[in-house]
């Protein structure tokens, strides 16, 4: 099943839509007034909003009409994009330059449905078991339950996990406490274990290859901690999720969790890389995640494309980013559980799709990736929106919102809290109404604000588990859309490495190692290294 060639596609600026999109956007889309549109077109909400599993998507405060959209739904039928998802969802080596398969939807099929079903459920079963045992020993009345849990990991191996937790803090196990570490920085650490004891302490040490610098300088430093504030038993205190399982064992790890190398970092929340959201919730929480994906991967694999969310999505990124020229798209979660959703995707995005040459390598003659990022509202209206407003460029947004608030309080709060949901959703709404009208400033230029400005409004009914899931979902489809019209390989990250090769080197050097790597070093490093005493 793995291995074989993804199926023919063809780079997107290579097609006649391409051209025809081309010819669109300097008649019309470069033109298209939001207000004139909604004012021509009483129907405009009603035929650019979606369903999909768990989020309902509004598409129609975009720089786009129907026009623009059959004009991408070509470009997509062009690019082969049908052809390339199934590629993926079966297993080609899709990730040409790794010569693997991608298959992080394999991990949510039900048991028999998917490729490697019985791996996947063996390992799945496996740590939903451990992850019962956990919460057992939290709530037994023993001397020195489990308090904490403590996950190592970086990147995709952190992300996913610190992301999920906390937006579903409401559902996670009463008594335990969840800490990420991720940095080298050891300020990261020594924080977290200062207030920790040994006894109540479990560490997850989170790598994919079990070689991650940060991820094994916390995790020796953890390991010392541990035995020297007293800690015995590393077997029941140190477990490890990883396809390094040798390496995890060399380290003294007992107990792993394994995965495979088709399951790529920033697509791995949903493997063992996802132990302590399963701690958090519990089995049927951890499911229900899964299923919320599965539902969106089904949407993703069936949905016509003219209703398909992520591959709508996908094509008004490639819109906005090789059309419209937008460098940038905002993130807003009105949704403080959603606080760590934007760094989530910028690994996502950026790692998945910051190329500048497509899978053949050549290099692309238009620009992929954008940068994204964000923060919550309404924390972030009083920080960087007024230059969503008023600035010389223009970002488009991405409004996730939440009709009903998690948290109900108690008598005392909750209708307070109630209203300051409602208080939240307004303010979301609000704010992609004010970017799309702008309004007037007469005489006073320094109050006009242009509108026109363009948003996308995703809402969830509810954050659960399975929502969670399906909203995480359709951003990896999303992006893996925009990466395959663009004809790049999305899996990869071939640009993280010579950062590390240099930082080997110069780590030599801080460690005083005589001579070391100083013939290949400029004359800025070599000045900095001197002030930093090497
Ligand atoms: O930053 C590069 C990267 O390889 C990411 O893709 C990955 O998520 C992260 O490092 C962590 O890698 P590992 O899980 O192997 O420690």
């Amino acid at each position: 099943m793995t291995g074989a060639a993804p199926t023919s596609w063809t780079r997107c600026d290579r097609t006649a839509a391409w051209a025809a999109l081309g010819g669109h956007w300097q008649a019309h889309g470069r033109e298209l007034d939001l207000r004139d549109a909604f004012a021509r077109d009483a129907g405009r909400f009603a035929s650019l909003s979606f369903d999909a599993p768990e989020v309902f998507c509004d598409l129609s405060k975009n720089l786009i009409d129907v026009a623009t959209l059959r004009f991408l739904v070509d470009l997509a039928n062009e690019c082969g994009l049908e052809a390339q998802r199934d590629a993926m969802l079966g297993g080609a080596a899709i990730n040409t330059t790794e010569g693997r398969a991608v298959l992080h939807t394999a991990l949510r099929a039900p048991k028999g449905a998917g490729p490697f079903s019985d791996e996947v459920h063996g390992v799945l079963d496996a740590m939903l078991d451990f992850a019962a045992q956990v919460r057992r020993r939290a709530d037994a009345p023993g001397a020195a339950p489990l308090r904490h849990i403590v996950h190592i990991g970086i990147g995709g191996s952190d992300l996913g996990p610190r992301m999920a937790v906390r937006a579903l803090a409401h559902l996670v196990h009463p008594r335990l406490a969840f800490h990420f570490v991720a940095n080298v920085d050891g300020d990261d650490l020594a924080t977290t274990l200062a207030h920790l004891a040994p006894a109540e302490t479990l560490f997850i040490v989170a790598s994919k290859t079990f070689t991650t610098q940060e991820t094994m300088a916390n995790a020796e430093t953890a390991k010392r901690w541990f035995v020297a504030s007293g800690g015995t038993r590393i077997d029941e205190h140190f477990v490890a999720a990883t396809t390094n399982v040798e390496a995890a064992a060399k380290f003294g790890i007992a107990r792993t969790f394994g995965f495979w190398d088709w399951v790529g970092g920033r697509y791995s929340l949903w493997s063992a890389i996802g132990l302590p959201i399963a701690i958090a919730l519990g089995a049927d929480g951890f499911r229900a995640l899964l299923a919320g994906a599965r539902a969106m991967d089904e949407h993703f694999a069936s949905a016509p494309v003219a209703r398909n969310v992520p591959r709508l999505l996908g094509l008004v990124d490639v819109w906005y980013r090789n059309f419209h020229r937008f460098p940038t798209r905002c993130i807003a979660p009105y949704a403080e559980a959603l606080q760590r959703l934007p760094a989530y995707l910028q690994q996502l995005e950026m790692e998945s799709n910051g190329k500048r040459v497509d899978r053949n390598g050549d290099a692309l003659p238009f620009a992929t990736s954008p940068v994204v990022w964000g923060e919550p509202g309404t924390n972030a209206q009083h920080a960087y929106f007024q230059m969503l407003h008023q600035g010389s460029d223009v970002v488009p947004v991405e409004f996730i919102v939440v009709r009903e608030a998690a948290l109900a309080g108690d008598d005392a709060t909750s209708d307070a809290l109630a209203r300051q949901h409602r208080m939240l959703l307004a303010n979301a709404l609000a704010q992609s109404q004010a970017l799309m009208q702008g309004r007037e400033g007469g005489r006073e230029p320094h109050r006009h604000f242009p509108g026109n400005r363009p948003s996308t409004t995703l809402l969830l009914d509810r954050l659960t588990a399975r929502s969670l899931g399906a909203l995480v979902a359709l951003y990896e489809h999303r992006v893996f859309t925009s990466g395959a019209l663009w004809g790049i390989d999305s899996f990869d990250q071939w640009g993280v490495e010579l950062g590390k090769a240099l930082g080997g080197a110069l780590l030599a050097r801080l460690d005083g190692q005589a001579g070391a790597a100083a013939a290949a070093i400029d004359a800025s490093t070599a000045g900095l290294l001197g002030k930093l005493g090497a």
